[in-house]
């Protein structure tokens, strides 16, 4: 998948599927699927590094799981991405941002929200970047927020988030993720929009849908939002295999003849 074929599937209405991917072994099991495209998000910050939010994500950060990715996966549109106040700082510090991630491999970034910073964003793009928006309850605002919450329930709210789906098309987004916004909302930006809508928790309107892999593997132990389809009981098949392998270490039947050297 390219750039442009995110708006040719509007068009055609063919679905888009994203999910997050952090690292080489994941990337190369993406690879051999028919995903359409990877998202390096901020979100690693909590699934490989233990934090309690994306605030501590940073560019070198990402940028490192950005190369693991390309590697494990090099036929795949990678998304990278732009951490916690990077577009906040000014057009330098952001363009320096961009620059590291897309040397990294990324051949797109993602940037949450859109009031103060449009300008960067068409910035951006106008450098030759694609740029993937991302409104709703965007994770680096959790502060604000007052916690993980649905956005636009309130009419105000929704106005609100339909008033800058526009602005984030009218910046040159190529698409926008939707997160945690009630189904009707989505529905209205995707109707609304040329540029194809992604959603996470915003319902089956939207263009696409992007997940979070270890969630919808159930490798993780955390909160579980109402929104993740669990494809797999990755942590409880994961745990029956250790509990195997430890069982037979300790009974001696590890290993085997046929797995030892004469
Ligand atoms: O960082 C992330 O994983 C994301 C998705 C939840 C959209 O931004």
């Amino acid at each position: 998948m390219k750039v442009i074929d995110f708006g040719r599937k509007k068009v055609l209405k063919q679905k888009i599927s994203m999910l997050t991917c952090y690292d080489f072994w994941s990337a190369q099991i993406i690879e051999e699927s028919d995903i359409d495209c990877i998202l390096v998000g901020d979100s690693l910050a909590m699934i490989m590094h233990g934090y309690s939010n994306t605030i501590p994500a940073t560019v070198e950060m990402i940028a490192s799981h950005v190369k693991a990715v390309c590697r494990g996966a090099p036929g795949k549109f990678v998304v990278a991405d732009m951490p916690f106040l990077s577009v906040r700082a000014g057009i330098s510090q952001a363009m320096r941002s961009v620059d590291t991630l897309l040397k990294a491999g990324a051949q797109a970034v993602k940037i949450e929200g859109i009031k103060g910073h449009q300008r960067i964003i068409h910035h951006i793009v106008e450098s030759g970047v694609p740029v993937m928006g991302h409104l709703g309850l965007t994770p680096q605002s959790i502060h604000q927020f007052g916690g993980f919450r649905v956005q636009g329930k309130e009419n105000r709210d929704a106005e609100r988030l339909i008033r800058q789906a526009g602005e984030v098309e009218e910046a040159g987004c190529f698409a926008l993720v939707l997160e945690c916004i009630p189904s009707n909302v989505a529905a209205d930006i995707t109707e609304k929009l040329a540029i194809p809508t992604i959603g996470i928790g915003a319902g089956s309107a939207t263009d696409g849908q992007v997940l979070v892999l270890h969630d919808l593997l159930d490798l993780t132990s955390k909160f579980e939002a109402k929104f993740v389809r669990k494809y797999l009981k990755g942590k409880e098949l994961i745990l029956d295999a250790l509990r195997q392998y430890d069982e037979d270490v300790k009974s001696s039947s590890f290993p085997s003849e046929r797995e030892s050297y004469r």
